[in-house]
């Protein structure tokens, strides 16, 4: 069997805490896409583990993979693998292989990211890790492959061939102290290239077998469907493709594979960054439900802009994913909240619509129309069987799962294994 699970908003809908949840029945589970801009929190028992590149089943049997549609940035893989050995944790190349076409996030492109940022008059608010320009060197065939910090020869001729129009880019935002080229810099990729070489592996070809012999696995995505580079809400959005599509490509694992695609929707809608987001909440309930939801983000720590559920941009991430279930997280974020509202359509221009604009500019001038629930009081943290949810609570997911006409499969009450339950 062959799963894909994207997050369905603009990411940290939960996609760590449900692949956790699931990864007890999957041999395998691979990243598609992204890199270390993503940030999966699991929490078993009193342990919060946030991982940034590790697949979220890193606590299950299960073997984890990096595919090479991801951009890694070996350091973090290094200090993740680390920081999971103290706690007890061995990530060894048994448990975890990564694609030697993997491209690298080198030095450059994380000062480029950063420069960028800091010259450009209208923000993308990105994370800084380097994701758009290690994405900008793939696409221009200027990328560094894990194979190739992984070979000293090859790595030195390669950087020699980019280096000189690098560093006039690095000088052209005026930086002239750009630590990019220097040797003790790049002898640290070298030897993290020489201790990640045990883990190379052919991703596509790990996945085909497997799936032939009736093994499960499951595609991991990060981000979510409206950072899509295609899709989404350009140009705020990240620099990969983040719907469920993008896994079959970057995996080199056929369409005709894919069985299940899973979405993972929270109850309301949160962004980190900027771009659009027509349900924000710039009120005291828009604060109570950062705070009620911690909504602070896993990687760079900045505070999630938090606002009502947006059934127009669920529905196009519908689309894009081809779900064929969802899963609803943070429901109890919602908890002491009356009215829940739902934006069902937008009013732009003097139209409604009921799916989002294509523009990004429209998107940011669309006001959204509400339709308004009645809240509940109780804390949903302890609720484990669907029809212990309070009515309105109830109401309030099945008006979402019928407005969405996909089936909702798992209702998340919280951040723990224990505190998610099947609506199916
Ligand atoms: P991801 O990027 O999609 O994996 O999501 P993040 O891990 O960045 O952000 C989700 C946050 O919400 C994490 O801190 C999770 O522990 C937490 N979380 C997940 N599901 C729930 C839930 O149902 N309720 C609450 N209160 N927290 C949750
Ligand atoms: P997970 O996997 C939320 C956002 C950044 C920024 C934009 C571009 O945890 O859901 P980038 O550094 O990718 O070039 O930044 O994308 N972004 C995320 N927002 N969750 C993420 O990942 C994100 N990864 C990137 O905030 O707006
Ligand atoms: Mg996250």
């Amino acid at each position: 069997m062959f799963t894909i699970l994207t997050g369905a908003q603009f990411g940290d809908e939960g996609k760590g805490k449900i692949v956790d949840l699931m990864a007890e029945n999957y041999d395998l589970v691979v990243r598609f896409q992204g890199g270390d801009n993503a940030g999966h929190t699991v929490k078993v028992a009193d342990q919060v583990y946030k991982l940034h590149l590790i697949p979220s089943a890193f606590l299950l049997d299960s073997r984890v993979l990096i595919g090479p549609g991801t951009v890694l940035n070996p350091k973090v893989l290094l200090e993740e693998i680390d920081m999971l050995k103290k706690g007890g944790i061995e990530i060894t190349p048994q448990k975890l292989g990564i694609d030697g076409k993997t491209s690298i996030i080198m030095p450059h492109h994380i000062e480029l990211d950063t420069l960028r940022e800091s010259a450009v008059s209208e923000k993308i608010g990105t994370t800084k890790r380097g994701i758009g320009f290690a994405y900008i060197d793939k696409i221009s065939r200027e990328e560094i492959q894990l194979f190739d910090i992984a070979n000293e020869e090859t790595f030195y001729s390669k950087l020699e061939d980019i280096r000189e129009q690098k560093q006039k880019m690095l000088e052209s935002y005026d930086n002239q102290d750009s630590k990019a080229f220097d040797v003790s810099v790049l002898d640290e990729y070298l030897a993290a290239g020489k201790v990640l070489s045990s883990y190379i592996t052919d991703v596509s070809s790990e996945i085909n077998d497997a799936i032939k012999k009736g093994k499960n696995v499951m595609a991991e995505g990060a981000q979510g469907s409206h950072l899509d580079v295609v899709h989404g809400t350009q140009k705020y959005v990240t620099s990969s493709s983040t719907i469920a599509g993008s896994a079959c490509s970057n995996l080199g694992v056929g369409p005709t594979k894919v069985d299940e695609v899973i979405g993972i929707v929270k109850a309301y809608i949160t962004r980190v960054g900027e771009g659009p987001l027509p349900t924000e909440l710039h009120d005291d309930i828009g604060r109570k439900i950062q705070e009620q939801g911690g909504e602070f983000g896993t990687t760079t720590g900045r505070a999630r802009r938090c606002g009502w559920f947006d059934l127009p941009l669920a529905k196009k991430a519908i689309n894009l994913n081809g779900y064929s279930s969802l899963a609803l997280t943070k429901l109890d974020v919602l908890t002491n909240i009356d009215p829940i509202k739902i934006c069902v359509g937008y009013s732009f221009q003097g139209e409604t619509y009921e799916y989002p604009p294509a523009k990004t500019s429209q998107l940011f001038e669309c006001a959204p129309i509400y339709k308004e629930l009645s809240g509940w009081d109780e804390n949903l943290s302890n609720v484990n069987k669907y029809g212990d949810l309070p009515e309105s609570a109830k109401k309030y997911v099945d008006l979402l799962e019928n407005m969405m006409d996909v089936p909702i499969k798992y209702v998340s009450v919280g951040p723990g294994r224990e505190q998610t339950f099947r609506k199916l």
